[in-house]
């Protein structure tokens, strides 16, 4: 019998192999298709015959998780414990797994708001607990009051992803408010905040659950590598937790992985003695703003994006199909991948709206434009 029966192939994969097989430019999957920063793969270059190629300390290089507590201060004016509330961990896919099955038990329930991030649901069946997926307003908003109606006895997380994937929205102050107000009405529930697009944030700046007091003592927060140095296929984070949860956190890290890639903690770890992390959101900005600009003249109506790499567009003007359908049809007659999304809905509800990643090149984002100004 299988663990996951409604698990196939992912949409990205999907999505990729048919931008491959028809040449298309591929907006679809997240991941930046311009080089790295220099200074970083210079470091690497540097690094590569130093002794560090044996395990690292299960936690972390300590120097690495050092520097990442110092960004976290300076980001968020929060001093977090390195050696007590820090985890590097392959990836947030591992981390949001890791996390589920230390703290997640048989028949708790762990809320997600829709749509959601595909990892999402699968980590909480994986450790037992039941996904309980509670949908956004139709502009990804959170309604409150219907999420708190969710709560029950058997609530043991909520998992909040700001800035979200897909939507590209983000949470304000306000909303962190409400947040933290059901949080204080329901003690024992824990938060996951996915913040791995914390730095990538336009108009507003990130409120980030790390400078909310009552959180602290109830919250994992995910920072990625991966998003704010453009290296994802290092598949690289950091979690921040009290260390009441850390423990717990770790004693399955510990027999999981035990330790992630050696090379890549020590070079981050001299890294972000050079790098300004605050900087990626007005590089990110031009993108967007250049994208949005490029699409005016579509029949696409573009929708709010205040943070992440993601550009949601409504097709309701351009036809009446449903979302994965007109996916396809834009790769085979159009050539630009796009990721429909009703795939993040547990509902499978379809609003005829598509994702764009903008997290390319000039040209391609120009080449895409064009092609998608022809619909
Ligand atoms: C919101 C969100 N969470 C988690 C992940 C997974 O990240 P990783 O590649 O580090 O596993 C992603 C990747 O796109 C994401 O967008």
């Amino acid at each position: 019998m299988s663990k996951l029966p409604n698990v196939g192939t992912t949409i990205f994969t999907i999505m990729s192999k048919l931008a491959a097989e028809h040449g298309a430019i591929n907006l679809s999957q997240g991941f930046p298709n311009f080089p790295v920063d220099e200074q970083l793969t210079d470091i690497v270059k540097n690094i590569a015959s130093d002794s560090i190629h044996q395990y690292p300390p299960m936690a972390g290089f300590p120097p690495l998780l050092e520097k990442i507590s110092r960004t976290i201060e300076s980001s968020y004016q929060r001093k977090v414990e390195p050696t007590t509330e820090l985890l590097v961990t392959a990836g947030a896919t591992q981390g949001i797994y890791t996390v589920m099955q230390a703290l997640i038990s048989t028949g708790q329930e762990v809320i997600i708001l829709d749509p959601s991030y595909d990892c999402y649901e699968p980590s909480v069946i994986l450790a037992g607990g039941t996904p309980v997926r509670i949908p956004l307003n139709q502009d990804f908003t959170p309604n409150w009051g219907k999420i708190e109606a969710a709560f029950s006895e058997k609530t043991a997380m909520i998992m909040v992803n700001n800035p979200q994937n897909p939507s590209g929205r983000t949470l304000n102050s306000k909303d962190l408010d409400q947040l933290e107000a059901i949080l204080t009405k329901f003690p024992k529930v824990l938060l996951l905040s996915d913040e791995v697009y914390e730095y990538i944030t336009f108009e507003e700046k990130h409120i980030s659950a790390n400078t909310r007091k009552s959180l602290i003592d109830k919250t994992i927060i995910i920072s990625s590598f991966g998003k704010t140095f453009h290296i994802t296929g290092w598949k690289f984070v950091s979690l921040v937790a009290p260390e009441h949860l850390m423990i717990e956190i770790k004693k399955v890290h510990q027999y999981l992985v035990f330790s992630v890639n050696s090379l890549c903690q020590v070079a981050l770890s001299q890294y972000l003695d050079n790098v300004n992390v605050n900087e990626l959101g007005a590089f990110y900005q031009e993108k967007r703003d250049l994208f949005r600009s490029l699409l005016k003249e579509s029949r696409f109506e573009l929708l709010p994006s205040e943070g992440s790499y993601f550009q949601v567009a409504s097709y309701a003007n351009i036809s009446s199909e449903n979302d994965v359908d007109f996916a396809k049809r834009l790769v085979v007659e159009y050539g630009v991948a796009t990721i429909p999304m009703s795939v993040f809905n547990a509902d499978g509800r379809d609003n005829k709206l598509i994702r764009f990643c903008f997290a390319k090149d000039t040209e391609t984002l120009i080449q895409a434009a064009e092609k998608l100004c022809k619909i």
